[in-house]
């Protein structure tokens, strides 16, 4: 970003630029609140059908690996961020010294986040009690490591005993690609065999038997100011966000996030970031960190009076950030769409009447795809939740 930016309390409308890199339906949400707050954004993809160049006048063709594209829109721009975190940090790098421009958050800490051996790394050096891990160089590595007991999925606790381990991509693992949960011997071997180890590719890490999982989202400018987003449940369905309810509450979290905002100070961490946290019931651990925005706050669009896109863009050009966003009800929920096939979807548009809809604008439908999501609010979550999974019941996506 233009560091000689005005930064601070006041912006005027329409005076700035922010360039992003990416054209999915993150980049089409972040373009959508960028308007609504009066900014020109600017979106760099392949096509101009992308989700979010749909929503633009400002697109620019480019892949994320296109150093001359990426180096115009810095050009273009007084700040630019990016939707996903698997960049070439070193395309990144030649766009930032031939423009002049920083995309943020800093290319050197995604490239640390996004390399899931880095970012456990950076967790411990943190202090952030993640899931027990060794670093993956052949097979006989996983093998010692799923012989080793899993006395203590933790570091320096006790998580349970839960056997297993599971293997995960280091880099472009997202959705469960790139993860292997190996819970017994048979299990371990026609992974190995599948995968006969070669690189240093992978991580492993304990099985940790969660109860729940949770995730919180901070946004952080570059004077430090931090806006905590509220603690929520989600899960998963075929390794996918299904849904995701709050606020909730968990025993140690004031702990936990004293520990994660101390960390990204520490860091000098700028913009949107997500953590999804394990509740075993006895501790929390960070299971992974997202550099970004993120799907377990897309809540926040209706949730809050200050929703994830709008504060990453105003942490991107350091605008000021309240300590926490206002909630716009007691209770919020969730539920993502998800192609089941490649066949139109059946969306009954009158009963959408009484949840938020968004709808992602991807050309094709398919299995497994995110095509857009619903947002209910309500007395609790749980009970935002039940109106989501009622609807959810009346469509086929
Ligand atoms: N160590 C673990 N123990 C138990 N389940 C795990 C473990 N790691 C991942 N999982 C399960 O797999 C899902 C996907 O793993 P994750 O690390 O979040 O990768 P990604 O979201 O990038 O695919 C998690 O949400 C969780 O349900
Ligand atoms: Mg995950």
């Amino acid at each position: 970003m233009s560091q000689s930016s005005p930064s601070g309390k006041g912006m005027r409308p329409s005076s700035r630029k922010v360039g992003i890199l990416g054209g999915g339906q993150l980049a089409r949400m972040l373009a959508i609140e960028g308007a609504r707050l009066g900014l020109e954004i600017h979106i760099m993809s392949p096509s101009p059908a992308d989700p979010a160049a749909q929503v633009t006048n400002h697109w620019l063709k480019g892949e994320l690996g296109d150093l001359a594209a990426m180096t115009e829109l810095l050009n273009r721009v007084d700040a630019v961020t990016i939707e996903s975190e698997f960049v070439d940090p070193k395309i990144v790098l030649s766009a930032e010294a031939a423009s002049g421009r920083q995309v943020t958050p800093s290319v050197r800490l995604i490239a640390e986040l996004s390399d899931r051996l880095q970012q456990k790394a950076w967790l411990e050096k943190m202090k952030i009690p993640t899931a027990e891990f060794v670093a993956v160089q052949k097979s006989s590595d996983v093998e010692n490591f799923f012989a080793q007991p899993n006395v203590s999925a933790g570091r320096g606790n006790r998580a349970g005993r839960a056997k297993g381990v599971v293997v995960k991509k280091r880099r472009f693992g997202y959705d469960g690609y790139g993860t292997f949960i190996l819970r017994s011997p048979s299990d371990l071997e026609s992974w190995l065999s599948e995968h006969g180890l070669t690189s240093a590719e992978f991580i492993a890490e304990k099985f940790v038997p969660f109860r729940r999982e949770l995730a919180v989202q901070f946004a952080i400018n570059a004077r430090g100011q931090i806006c905590e987003f509220p603690l929520v449940e989600w899960q998963a369905r075929d390794s996918k966000c299904h849904w995701v309810h709050g606020p909730v509450k968990a025993r140690g979290f004031d702990q936990l996030s004293a520990r994660l905002r101390r960390a990204l100070v520490k860091s000098g961490y700028v913009g949107m970031i997500a953590f999804e946290i394990f509740d075993t019931g006895r501790e929390l651990l960070v299971n992974e960190v997202a550099p970004r925005v993120h799907n377990s706050a897309h809540y926040s669009i209706e949730g809050l009076y200050l929703n994830q896109f709008a504060a990453h863009l105003q942490a991107v050009l350091d605008l000021d950030l309240p300590r926490a966003p206002t909630a716009a009800a007691p209770g919020f929920a969730m539920l993502n769409l998800i192609g089941s096939s490649d066949q139109a979807p059946v969306l009954p548009m009158t009963a959408l009447n009484e949840v938020f809809f968004h709808w992602y604008g991807k050309r094709d439908n398919r299995l497994g795809r995110k095509m857009g999501h619903v947002t209910a609010l309500g007395p609790n979550g749980p009970a935002a939740l039940k109106k989501l999974l009622k609807i959810e019941k009346k469509m086929r996506v």
